[in-house]
């Protein structure tokens, strides 16, 4: 997605996240009679619910799909699921999945719009476009600011879709993690490789801290839950023993005390080297997802081009 249309559906955003605040909903209700359904075969907490949140704000009526409460559990296909609920008129699809690449398989079965609410470790597009949302509200630009992505990179789907959106916005970005959770193609991505924490925390503005992603590790990636919080935890400690200020993100869920400590999660205001914005990530992940579903399916029959 080019530079243009990340910032298109930034300020629609803005505009939305406005309007929420003064007004308790969306203007206009753009959606009115559109249906969305909601297609999670992978649990969620923040993204279904942002999007559910987000869809009836503009008035769409939003349709629940859970892989164990459907007829999946009886052995139906993916693709029969799909073609059976658009047989039923609905105009798009959000789609969450284990398996990388699901919602693009998706997209070319059916005529209506999909969005990739996160498809195994391939991309979560949305999580990154509120997350630079973030970024861009509190340093008022993203552009050179550095930032710095810590954990699990090799398996984290929020990594990849940060590198892309933010280095197409001129950021500087970092990925910090054991030579075991690199990627081996990290250098063509265009991001500074540490494997030291304190190193990239003393280069960093902002760090944007992931989960490490268990259920989907195969292989001894780590010694231990303990050697990876003593080595690459975000800690007070360590951001006091560098003396350096830190915005802090993370895309939730947490896991507390292994790669970010609870007083650096929780801490969203002075005495101390950090500033945790991660509640409004959420908050600000209901007004891109606003966006994204009205940039889609208002005012038109047509699939977007970036519907990917
Ligand atoms: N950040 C994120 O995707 O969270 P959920 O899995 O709860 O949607």
């Amino acid at each position: 997605m080019p530079a243009a249309e990340i910032i298109r559906i930034l300020d629609k955003a803005a505009y939305h996240k406005d309007m929420f605040l003064q007004t308790g909903h969306a203007i206009p209700r753009s959606l009115e009679g559109k249906r969305i359904v909601l297609a999670f075969f992978e649990n969620s907490t923040r993204t279904r619910f942002s999007f559910e949140i987000a869809a009836r704000n503009l008035g769409a009526v939003t349709l629940n799909f859970s892989a164990s409460s459907s007829s999946v559990a009886k052995g139906e296909s993916i693709v029969d699921t799909i073609r059976n609920l658009e047989a039923m008129e609905v105009d798009a699809f959000v789609i969450r999945h284990s398996s990388s690449g699901a919602a693009d398989h998706i997209s070319r079965i059916t005529k209506k719009n999909v969005v990739n609410a996160g498809d195994g470790t391939h991309e979560h597009p949305t999580q990154a476009l509120l997350d630079i949302f973030t970024l861009r509200d509190y340093f008022g630009a993203i552009e050179n600011v550095k930032i710095m992505i810590l954990g699990d990179i090799l398996h984290s789907r929020v990594a990849r879709s940060n590198i892309f959106g933010l280095t197409t916005l001129g950021a500087k970005v970092g990925i910090c993690c054991p030579a075991s959770l690199m990627p081996a193609d990290s250098s063509s991505f265009g991001v500074q490789a540490f494997t030291s924490i304190d190193d990239a925390i003393r280069w960093a503005d902002a760090a944007i801290v992931l989960r490490l992603q268990l259920e989907r590790m195969t292989g001894g990636y780590i010694p231990s839950l303990d050697d990876y919080s003593l080595n690459y935890g975000l800690t007070d400690e360590r951001l006091e023993k560098i003396r350096k200020h830190m915005l802090v993100l993370h895309p939730g869920p947490v896991n507390r005390e292994i790669e970010i400590s609870s007083n650096v999660a929780d801490r969203i205001q002075p005495p101390g080297y950090s500033k945790s914005v991660m509640l409004e990530q959420v908050t600000n992940g209901v007004a891109v997802r606003t966006a994204v579903l009205e940039m889609l399916l208002a005012d038109s029959d047509q699939p977007h081009s970036f519907k990917h």
